[in-house]
Order: structure tokens, then sequence, then C-alpha cells
């Protein structure tokens, strides 16, 4: 059957564009019911409705609290009844009560390597610690900020001349392969969140999750 895909964003969107490509491909068997985003100006609201998609709009800034805004993205999302939530770029950090709402049906996308670098600056924190490699990670969302079990991983090497911008970029490319295909395998039922762990086809995956080859 196919799933019912809801997605949170806070910019432009690139991923989320990703994901729109693979289902228009037939590549995932899911449908993106509503985009939702924090700010009305986020790039991303474009790209669904040029898709017909619903775009909705609920502002942080017009609720008393984390927990009260949190609230409402839950009356919002749930309208659309998702098996999937989807984070692509959605820079809030969530409360437990969402977070456990969505218990094994969240994923989020990190610029990093996780669990190398939690947070913000992963590009340049990689460079400053001399890295060889990078890459980013799309992962289950637990309570733990960038901390949950790892679904798919990707890796770009780190050569002489890159700076922080020109890893974003090659680090950007990587994340619109993995994170189709993390979505494609979830709406097959093929990655699933388990209380043992991340499994793939039925097999626990080891702790840094499916590791992408280059070629794939
Ligand atoms: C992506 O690079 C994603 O990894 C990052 O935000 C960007 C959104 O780009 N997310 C985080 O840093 C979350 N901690 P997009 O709006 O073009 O998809």
């Amino acid at each position: 059957m196919s799933k019912r895909i809801v997605v949170l964003i806070s910019g432009s969107g690139s991923n989320l564009q990703a994901i729109m490509d693979a289902i228009d491909a037939s590549q995932i068997n899911g449908r993106i019911e509503a985009v939702l985003s924090n700010k009305a100006d986020a790039f991303g609201l474009e790209r669904a409705r040029k898709a017909n998609i619903p775009a909705l709009i609920l502002k942080h800034t017009e609720f008393e609290s984390r927990e009260a805004f949190d609230q409402a993205m839950i009356a919002k999302i749930d309208e659309y009844k998702p098996d999937l939530i989807v984070l692509a770029g959605f820079m809030r950090i969530l409360t437990p009560e969402f977070v456990r709402h969505y218990e094994g049906r969240m994923f989020n996308i990190h610029p990093s390597l996780l669990p190398k670098y939690k947070g913000l600056h992963t590009h340049q924190r990689a460079l400053e610690s001399g890295d060889l490699e990078h890459g980013c990670t799309v992962h289950f969302v637990t309570e733990e900020l960038d901390g949950g079990p790892l679904a798919v991983q990707g890796k770009v090497s780190i050569d002489m001349d890159d700076d922080a911008d020109s890893l974003q970029q090659k680090v950007h490319k990587v994340e619109h392969r993995i994170y189709p295909l993390a979505v494609e395998w979830f709406c097959a039922d093929k990655l699933q969140w388990t209380p043992e762990g991340v499994k793939f086809d039925n097999t626990l995956l080891p702790a840094s999750g499916y590791q992408l080859e280059s070629g794939e």
C-alpha cells in the first residue's frame, strides 16, 4: 500500500525536491500529503505549491512556548494521517512529546557522518579536524538531538582544496541520493525501526546504518 508522507522544512527544500522527483519517477511507493514550514518564505513551499501539494505554514513565533507550537504541529500533521514524517532541513528543536508521537516513523537528514558533528557548522568542523572524509546521514528521530538510530549514510572525500562551501555542495549531492533511498525503503517496508535497532530486510544494520557505495 502506498504510504502517506508529510515533509517538514524551514528553507530551500532541495531534499524535498529530490524526494518529490523520486516519487514522480515511481521510485517511491508513497505520496507527499502535505509540506509544513515554520517559515512563511521557505522556498520549499513554492516547490510544494508547484506540485499541487498542500503547503502549510505554522510560525513558531506566534506560539507562547515550544510545547504549544509542537502540539499545533501535531494537530495539523495528523489531519493527513501520515505513515512517515520527513524532516528535510527543519531547523527547530522538537519536544519529547512530539518525537514520541512519531516514534519509529520520523526521519531526519543531517550533514555529517553521525555520530560525528551533531549540531551546526558540520562542514567547517570536519575541515578543522583534518578529516579525510565527510558525508551525511538519514536517521530515525529520537529525543536526543541528531542522536537517533542511523538508517543510511553516504560519504564524500575531503580534498586539499575543499572549503566549507565546496564541501557543503558535495554533501548536498549525496543527501539528494540517500534521502529518497531511505524513504523508498521505508515505504517498501524494507527499512524499519525496531526496539533492537534499525533493520534492513529484517536483518539488523550496524550502528552506522546502511552505507551507500559511491556507484550505488
Ligand atoms: C540539508 O543540508 C540538511 O542536511 C540540513 O539542512 C539542509 C537543508 O537543505 N539539516 C540540518 O542541518 C539538520 N540538523 P534543503 O532545504 O535544501 O533540503
